[in-house]
């Protein structure tokens, strides 16, 4: 248990929900609920409302939904404890320290923050000392402002390799505490010593401004470029995005999305604050949905080199699966964003601008790029390149963009709609019969329709109980298999749980949404909101267990005597009597 479920209580019945929103939201009352433009999803007309009896938010448009503590974790994106302290905070209560694993690891994490607090001043007093000289006058070259540098707390940590543990070590931190932030590395004879040295530091800070990570680059032509802090406790590499406790103020509706530390502290100072990076790695699915709660349009501007036009690629599919437009600039002769702007001088913000404001969206961005592989003057060439652009428009989900493009297409080349349309129609249904195999799940579906068995009622009631009761989910998921629930998707989010329970994370529907689909969401949230609450939910859980467990029995002993075939028509035929 981490926090006692009294203390939660006693949060909810002192928070008002409404008045929570308020803060966020323009509500207007509507009958019994309020009603406002959703937060978390773009929108003109309200959809998202709050319950004041039933004491949850809903939207009818992005299906998200849950009590005060979730909404405060979705709209200052803090983790569950986080929330509820803040929370608490809000309604003068005290948090009661829990026992258990949970809080071991909030207090590790807290001392990890500190740790990497110190670790940033002292480089940061490094880099404007003697010791420092050299690699303050190379930021200064590459053309950083001290202003810069300041807001961006960016520092030097020294040659030697003991010298920030000393500091840290006055400051009451062990060395165990300074390798645990991976500030430190242990020899093979367990000696400690500065992990980063004679490097420029770039503190990683999150959207609550702790310093989670450090990434700091070499000088010289040394290997590696950039060494940056390993995952710890409180910092994962593929859930932080650079920068966007600066940018999430500035955006605006839009974020642009760079490659690296650099392109994104000389995109700041060149005045577009709205800048981000992911660290070195290929955009994570969750990076993109954390992107994609900060605004509304993307624009990846990465490297224009080969490795950045792939990953380019790959953002473009990712942030295809969140509701965000897509834009693509592709930065001229070989430079990235860095180098642009510095080798256009005091022109650079304004060329940079005018790159930003012209550049196409994702389609529009595929279709240059194969425009470049072909010579249009050569009919042949022309013929292969319209199929290419055919091709590529019969894999747009959106019909009226896909009609747009087919009009813009015909145009700009000069040949016939129809003819292009017809191209298209037919592209269209080839891939939709390529993707039959993959894409059908008879079972699944039509599962979907016909009433629900009992013992898909009591897995889906089961998810929910444990979605929404943590303590719950830590209790029963150690043991309880997999293998209990019946259905894909329960199966699926049934093992999300487990893991994160496991793990001591949160297990709400918005702490798993991520690792699903739009419409897996929907379903999962109907789970758990469209239930009433139950006022005994450990008593709830043990029956629903008990009926999967006799179901999942009955299966077997009947299946035992049964072919896969026999099975397989028993399905059916079950299937065909229900409806
Ligand atoms: N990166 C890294 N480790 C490396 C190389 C790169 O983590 N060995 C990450 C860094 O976050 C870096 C980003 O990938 O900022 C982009 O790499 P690259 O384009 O090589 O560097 P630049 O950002 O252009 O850095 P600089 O301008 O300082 O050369
Ligand atoms: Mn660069």
């Amino acid at each position: 248990m981490f926090i006692p479920d009294e203390f939660i209580q006693e949060l909810k019945n002192k928070t008002d929900i409404v008045d929570v929103v308020s803060g966020y939201v323009r509500l207007k009352k509507q009958g019994k609920n309020m009603l406002g433009l959703c937060p978390f999803h773009n929108e003109k007309t309200p959809s998202f409302n709050v319950s004041t009896d039933k004491n949850f938010f809903h939207c009818f448009g992005c299906k998200a939904s849950g009590d005060v503590i979730t909404f405060i974790r979705r709209i200052e994106n803090l983790d569950y404890i986080e929330a509820v302290k803040f929370l608490a905070q809000r309604a003068g209560l005290d948090v009661p320290e829990g026992r258990g694993q949970s809080e071991g690891l909030s207090k590790i994490r807290n001392r990890i923050y500190e740790a990497n607090r110190a670790a940033a001043r002292f480089y940061y007093k490094c880099l404007y000392s003697p010791v420092g000289k050299n690699a303050l006058d190379y930021l200064h070259k590459r053309g950083l402002t001290d202003k810069t540098i300041v807001h961006f707390g960016l520092g030097y940590s020294p040659p030697s390799r003991f010298e920030l543990l000393n500091h840290l070590k006055n400051l009451g931190f062990s060395n165990e505490e300074a390798f645990q932030a991976n500030l430190a590395n242990k020899s093979e004879k367990e000696r400690f010593y500065d992990r980063f040295s004679d490097r420029v530091m770039f503190p990683i800070i999150d959207l609550r401004g702790n310093v989670i990570a450090f990434g700091g680059r070499i000088m010289s032509d040394i290997q590696p470029k950039y060494l940056n802090t390993s995952d710890t406790p409180a910092f994962s590499k593929g859930n932080t995005v650079y920068a966007l406790n600066f940018a999430k103020n500035k955006a605006n509706g839009q974020l642009i999305l760079a490659e690296g530390y650099m392109d994104v502290i000389s995109l700041h100072q060149a005045g577009f604050e709205n800048t981000v990076a992911t660290l070195g790695t290929a955009l994570t699915k969750d990076q993109a949905n954390l992107i994609g709660r900060y605004c509304k349009e993307v624009v990846i501007c990465y490297d224009a080199d080969e490795a950045g036009q792939k990953a380019a690629e790959r953002a473009i599919n990712l942030f295809r699966e969140t509701e965000l437009s897509i834009k693509v600039l592709k930065v001229p002769d070989g430079k990235d964003p860095d180098e642009f702007i510095k080798a256009n001088g005091e022109n650079g913000a304004a060329k940079f601008r005018l790159l930003l404001d012209k550049c196409g969206n994702d389609v529009e961005y595929r279709i240059a790029k194969l425009k470049i592989k072909y010579d249009l003057d050569v009919t042949e060439q022309k013929v292969e390149f319209l199929t290419e652009i055919a091709k590529l428009l019969a894999g747009l989900e959106n019909d009226i963009e896909k009609d747009a493009y087919i009009s813009k297409t015909a145009e700009d080349y000069d040949i016939d709609r129809n003819a292009l349309s017809a191209q298209v129609k037919k592209y269209s249904k080839q891939q939709e019969m390529k993707e039959i195999p993959v894409q059908v799940q008879p079972f699944e579906r039509k599962e979907d329709s016909s009433p629900k068995s009992k013992s898909s009622k009591a897995e889906e009631a089961l998810l929910a109980l444990l979605m929404t009761n943590p303590d719950a989910a830590l209790a029963v998921c150690p043991d309880f298999p997999v293998e209990m629930f019946s259905a894909p998707l329960n199966k699926k989010v049934y093992e999300k749980i487990k893991e994160r329970a496991e793990k001591g994370l949160g297990t709400e529907p918005v702490d798993i949404s991520g690792f699903f689909s739009n419409d897996e969401n929907s379903r999962i949230s109907s789970m758990v909101y469209l239930r009433p609450r139950e006022n005994d939910p450990f008593r709830a859980v043990n029956i629903y267990m008990t009926i999967l467990e006799e179901e999942s029995q009955k299966l077997k002993s009947k299946a035992a005597t049964m072919s896969d075939e026999e099975i397989m028509e028993q399905i059916l035929k079950n299937r065909k009597r229900k409806k």
